[in-house]
């Protein structure tokens, strides 16, 4: 998706990170609470400095529900994160993202169109009635109200479990919402909850939007309990079972943690799969001494490393792996949002609208109610 962000004026592009931090914190001052910057985990450390709370994007969610006092909520991270904290907050609230061209490359696999063709053609050989949607919160406020209107639910990789078990009771021990679910964009997710689950993979089918019918026999599409929607992140895709192999090798008391969005095959070999809030926990509680292998955004990982120095934490991919649109959020992008406000000058304001919003709502406040 082509989003537009123009070239910073030459006062922020030209300035030093001495002058940046100066102005940012004069700028918080003067705002006081009137204010609420939020960072998502894999933001670079000088911009985390100035976050009022760090979180993943089920915490930051949960924060910009209930913050009602910030005017001015200053997010952090990515495009999908700044609707989703839109839709969840106040109407006297404004929230505003340093720059429009963080997106997320895996949301953007998920177009609405793509998933109202699949919708009509899964229609055609199955009963829809039964199919619930869940999109992971990787994905645009329309594909929220997409699923808000199917009566399906948002979720994010620490609560993708709770949620796919409200959509399918695979225990069997209350109603079961449908039959069926139709995961988007991430397959990744989408196949490591199902497997944590229970499910098989002859239970499970990939959708590829680009192929006529998903790609798919009818026979398949009957069979499958969970459609997952051909979408992956690029970054957590990077990781493979040779990295594990190899950490492994070298360090066989260490400990690998993965994110979800990793491949089957990677989060298998892992000892811990959890969200960027989970990863830190577990690096939280390891032992002194531990070494400690990640699969996931480096920023993350770099932060961990320098907070726990009496650990051994370390990127599981020798490459290293950004995310090249959280990384587009910067100190001067940062100085520029809030000076802005200062001179009462709201920039890049995150806009979804009402109808959009009010399905939204509904598919993110299911999954708030669920977990
Ligand atoms: P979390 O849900 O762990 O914050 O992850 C979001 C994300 O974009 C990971 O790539
Ligand atoms: Fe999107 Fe992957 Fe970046 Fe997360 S790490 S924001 S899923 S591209």
């Amino acid at each position: 998706m082509i989003r537009l962000q123009g070239a910073l004026p030459e006062r922020y592009t030209d300035a030093s990170p001495e002058e940046l931090a100066a102005w940012i914190g004069a700028a918080k001052r003067s705002l006081g609470e009137r204010l609420l910057i939020l960072g998502h985990h894999y933001q670079r450390d000088e911009v985390m400095a100035w976050a009022d709370a760090r979180g993943d994007s089920f915490g930051l969610s949960r924060i910009a529900a209930s913050k009602r006092d910030a005017e001015f909520v200053v997010f952090c991270g990515v495009h999908f994160m700044a609707e989703s904290a839109d839709v969840l907050t106040a109407p006297h609230q404004q929230v505003l993202l340093p720059d429009l061209n963080a997106g997320c490359s895996m949301a953007d696999m998920a177009d609405i169109d793509a998933v109202e063709e699949a919708w009509d053609a899964l229609g055609r050989v199955t009963d829809v009635e039964r199919i619930v949607p869940i999109t992971y919160m990787n994905s645009s406020a329309a594909l929220k109200a997409f699923v808000g209107d199917h009566g399906g639910a948002v979720c994010t990789s620490s609560n993708a479990r709770a949620v796919l078990s409200w959509a399918l009771d695979p225990a069997g021990s209350g109603v079961a919402v449908g039959e069926k679910v139709l995961f988007f964009p991430d397959q990744h997710l989408g196949r490591n909850t199902g497997f944590e689950l229970g499910y098989d993979a002859s239970d499970m089918a990939v959708w590829n939007p680009r192929l006529d019918m998903g790609g798919l026999e009818d026979a398949a599409v009957k069979q499958a309990t969970l459609l997952l929607w051909k979408g992956h992140c690029s970054v957590h895709q990077r990781f493979r079972p040779e990295h594990v192999e190899a950490f492994r090798a070298e360090h066989p008391e260490g400990i690998v943690l993965v994110h979800p969005e990793c491949a089957h095959e990677v989060v298998v070999l892992a000892d811990r799969v959890g969200s960027t809030d989970a990863i830190i926990r577990e690096v939280e509680a390891a032992a002194p001494g531990s070494t400690i292998g990640i699969a996931t955004e480096i920023h993350l990982v770099k932060r961990l490393a320098d907070e726990h120095p009496d650990k051994h934490v370390t990127c599981l991919d020798p490459l290293v792996c950004p995310c090249s649109t959280m990384f587009r959020i910067d100190a001067a992008h940062l100085a520029w949002i809030l000076e802005g406000l200062v001179e009462g000058e709201v920039r890049n304001r995150i806009v979804v609208d009402e109808a959009a919003a009010t399905l939204a709502r509904v598919a993110l406040e299911r999954m708030l109610a669920i977990t």
